[in-house]
């Protein structure tokens, strides 16, 4: 099979994406598949890159990085008497990026993770691992998560959505309360967001968040623990499965789970429970919730349902990814590893749910 990962791109969460796709690269086996791996620079540049995953980790703290001259340059439409959407060796006769059998975005994010490059592969004609279109889209946007999940009746804590030009009334800060989360609407890896605990510091959170997205959500901060869960497609027809839960929690000096706690200083700055030591009765509701959120927003291939478990036991959703990070840190490998899923078996499932 011919596989085509794709990562990078024009995200901030693009050197996230490199160490998700060094990861899945390791995992797939050589015998079963032909890679072809295919970078995205920040510039938006499509390049041939070599496939060697020590190549895309994080070392000395720093991220990996796609530029124009990580490979040859792919073109768009470059002969234009090929019906391939994009040439993938223009040196060797043109070759359509739609010769592979199936494309892997291994992408977080704008461009990636939002419906872009779905609808990119859907004009192409060409298979995909994860959410088509309109799920990718809908997950992204943290306010339409919220939305479609709240009419199935899943549980979502209090919010206010801040288009460009609005901030919160008196009335919005008494139902929040304090402290809260600051946040770009369509964002992801903890990007731009801010807990801020006076609303002194409300503005300049928000210009933070506006950097990145114009629309920005202000979330009461819930008092709980951060759990998380992995969806996968059901196979020939079968319905979701859930993984089980993990929980993460921030020690020593990070306040929040934020960029470097989840990356940089991941060892030290967190704890894992996989599974998570909550109560069969908890632990099962959160897997209905995960899943029923996965078919709110019409998700294919995988998922990560990101709740929150207050000390009363209240299950609240925090959010959806539809292309979750595949880092060594990242839970959902890791807690598709506990159930029983390792990660090659992984790699293959998602390739072959795509392929069905
Ligand atoms: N957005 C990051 C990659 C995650 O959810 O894991
Ligand atoms: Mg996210």
């Amino acid at each position: 099979i011919r596989v085509a990962v794709v990562f990078g791109g024009r995200s901030p969460e693009h050197g996230i994406s490199c160490v998700s796709a060094g990861s899945v690269l390791a995992a797939l086996d050589p015998d079963e598949y032909e890679v072809v791996p295919v970078g995205i620079s920040r510039a938006g540049q499509w390049v041939l890159t070599g496939s060697d995953p020590a190549e895309l980790a994080i070392s000395a703290r720093r991220l990996p990085e796609v530029t124009a001259e990580s490979g040859a340059a792919i073109m768009l439409n470059a002969d234009p008497s090929h019906s391939g959407l994009m040439v993938l060796d223009a040196t060797a006769g043109p070759r359509a990026l739609a010769d592979v059998d199936v494309v892997f975005p291994v992408l977080h994010g704008a461009y990636g993770e939002d419906g872009s490059i779905q609808g990119m592969l859907e004009m192409a004609g060409i298979p995909y691992v994860g959410a088509n279109v309109f799920a990718s889209a809908a997950a992204m946007d943290k306010e339409f998560t919220k939305k479609l999940c709240a009419a199935e009746g899943i549980p979502i804590g209090p919010y206010v959505v801040l288009r460009s030009g609005m901030t919160l009334t008196e009335q919005d800060k008494q139902r929040l309360g304090l402290p809260v989360f600051v946040k770009p609407s369509r964002a992801g890896s903890s990007f731009g967001i801010t807990k801020i605990s006076d609303w002194a510091e409300l503005d300049a959170a928000v210009a933070t968040a506006r950097q990145i997205d114009s629309k920005v959500l202000v979330e009461a901060a819930v008092v709980g623990r951060e759990i998380e869960c992995g969806v996968l497609e059901g196979e020939a027809g079968g319905v979701p499965e859930a993984s089980v839960l993990a929980e993460v929690r921030v020690v020593g000096e990070y306040d929040f789970y934020d960029f470097e706690a989840k990356y940089i200083d991941a060892e030290s700055a967190c704890e894992y429970d996989i599974p998570a030591g909550l109560s069969e009765r908890v632990t099962r509701q959160v897997q209905e919730y995960a899943v029923r959120a996965f078919t709110a927003l019409d998700c294919a291939g995988l998922a990560r349902a990101d709740f929150f478990v207050t000390p009363e036991l209240d299950i609240y959703l925090n959010e959806i990814n539809t292309m979750p990070g595949f880092t060594p840190s990242s839970m959902f490998p890791r807690m598709w590893a506990a159930s029983g899923l390792e990660y090659p078996k992984l790699v293959n499932r998602l390739i072959r749910t795509a392929l069905q």
